[in-house]
């Protein structure tokens, strides 16, 4: 049995490593976020991104095995999130990885970093208790800056995408909307902020695609009507309504996405929901998250935000289960920008 695999994730702009035991255990994670590094440009650079990443990955590790005291000797196998992602980012993880399977000859797995979302509430540690009553089938919401979908998870490994967006992430628009208004980019966390004491009634967004009864979802009507309103107002006015317009805009991300995840579970008839991805750290979505639940009696497993935002951990995760029923690659394990078309329904 592969007891603890080495992870690395490097699909987008963060850099981690994790070491994480067979049954979800995780025994160390270290992640190196590149937010100054694209903040000026107000976005992610995807060559900026791959270049951080071949200059942090190697002493990363060597970092974490050092605090976390690891020796190579208790590493039984490399997982790597090699799908789907940035592909100059992903290069530099699959190359690293298989560069490290080499040298100390240990077998390795390519995993796919939406399946890494899905599962990261088993993940637990010293400080965050196993969830003992979560198993499939489950909801899942994967929403970050990168994603936004909605999961049946029939099974390990058994994954259907019941609905998706169409355009932007919810998190990329919290971002858009951020860099607007001039907080600055990554925008989601100061929008959360700002709204707080905020109308969230003060400005009318549009909520598109709510009315209807497929799961599919869409965030880039609601950009552009953010960007039409900003354009009519001056940044003294925007300061000056800041709180109105971030609780405003926040709210409409929030109802779009709750309105789905009531659809999905409605559809399913599925009582477990998990939420996962950055945007899950988001304070309004976890307060109507939770409420929605009581009032539906529903189990909600939000994961901490550790394993929410991009992690090495849940790549660990999936990689030594699906080590331990015997899956592995071989040398020719490469990249892909998209998921594979056999990991999803
Ligand atoms: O999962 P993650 O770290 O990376 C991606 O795969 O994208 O998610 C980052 C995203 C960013 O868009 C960020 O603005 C958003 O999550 N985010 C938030 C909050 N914290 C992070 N969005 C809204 N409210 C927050 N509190
Ligand atoms: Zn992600």
């Amino acid at each position: 049995m592969i007891k603890k695999v080495l992870a690395i994730e490097t699909s987008c702009d963060d850099t981690s490593v994790s070491i994480v035991g067979h049954d979800g255990q995780v025994f160390a994670l270290m992640s190196a976020n590149q937010d100054l590094a694209h903040s000026p440009f107000g976005g992610i650079v995807p060559e900026i991104a791959s270049r951080n990443h071949s200059q942090t990955l190697i002493p990363l590790i060597d970092e974490m095995l050092k605090k976390s005291n690891t020796s190579w000797d208790d590493i039984d196998g490399i997982a790597v999130t090699n799908r789907p992602g940035l592909i100059g980012s992903l290069i530099v993880g699959v190359v690293t990885a298989k560069t490290i399977s080499q040298i100390k000859n240990l077998p390795i797995i390519g995993v796919n970093h939406l399946e890494g979302h899905i599962l990261a509430p088993f993940l637990y540690d010293e400080k965050t208790p196993k969830s003992e009553d979560l198993k499939p089938p489950f909801v899942a919401l994967a929403v970050s800056g990168g994603h936004t979908s909605i999961y049946h998870v029939r099974d390990f490994y058994d994954y259907e995408v019941l609905g998706t967006t169409r355009d932007d992430a919810a998190g990329e628009a919290f971002d858009k909307f951020g860099k607007l208004v001039g907080l600055g980019f990554p925008g989601g966390v100061k929008v959360d902020q700002k709204s707080k004491g905020g109308n969230p009634k003060a400005f009318d967004f549009p909520r598109s695609m709510l009315g209807d009864d497929e799961l599919a979802m869409s965030f880039s009507g609601l950009k552009s009507s953010a960007q039409r309103l900003l354009s009519t107002m001056n940044q003294e006015q925007i300061n000056e309504n800041m709180s109105d317009l971030c609780a405003s805009f926040q709210e409409a991300i929030v109802d779009v996405l709750m309105a789905k995840l009531d659809l999905a579970t409605n559809k399913t008839k599925i009582k477990r929901v998990v939420i996962t991805g950055g945007v899950s750290a988001n304070s309004r979505l976890r307060q109507r998250a939770e409420e929605w639940a009581k009032a539906k009696n529903l189990t909600l497993h939000i994961p901490p935000i550790k394993y929410c935002t991009d992690n090495a951990a849940m790549i660990g995760y999936v990689g030594i289960r699906r080590m331990n029923k015997g899956e592995t690659h071989k040398m020719d394990l490469a990249p892909s920008p998209s998921s594979l078309e056999s990991d999803f329904r």
